[in-house]
């Protein structure tokens, strides 16, 4: 009897350790998958509703940056005097010619479309 018990109690330890490799391994390739799924939908943001004025390569010149004049959001430069904390705000409360967006889109989706305008750096 009592063997049988060493037994069981070492069967649930391997059990528990089996579980706790999977989830660890699980949490770590959804944290992987996470970022490229937020640069996945903000380019799905960003096409729906930033396209118009700064262009699928995000340089702006669209018919529309004629009039609003948007930045060359491609250029290395400008995208390291802007910090991703101030990008979320001028997308969410509107800066110059560019309207505010958090009534339009939810604080994901502007995070999304400002992680994928990081990605149209050249
Ligand atoms: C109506 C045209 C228009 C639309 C639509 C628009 N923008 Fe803009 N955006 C501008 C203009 C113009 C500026 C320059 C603002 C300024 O500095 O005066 C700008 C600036 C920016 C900046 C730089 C802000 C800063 O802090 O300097 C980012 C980032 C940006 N836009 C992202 C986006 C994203 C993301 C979207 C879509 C959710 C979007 N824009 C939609 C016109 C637009």
């Amino acid at each position: 009897m009592k063997s049988m018990k060493v037994f069981m109690s070492l069967a649930v330890a391997c059990l528990l350790g089996a579980t706790a490799a999977v989830s660890g391994y699980s949490a770590a390739a959804q944290k992987k998958g996470g970022a490229q799924s937020q640069v996945a939908r903000g380019r799905e943001v960003y096409t729906s509703s930033c396209v118009r004025c700064h262009g699928a390569d995000g340089a702006g010149h669209t018919r529309l940056a004629e009039i609003v004049e948007p930045p060359d959001m491609t250029d290395p430069a400008w995208q390291r005097q802007r910090s991703t904390a101030r990008m979320i705000a001028s997308v969410s409360n509107g800066r110059g010619q560019m309207p505010a967006f958090k009534k339009k889109l939810s604080r994901q989706d502007i995070a999304a479309a400002v992680a994928y305008v990081r990605t149209l750096k050249r």
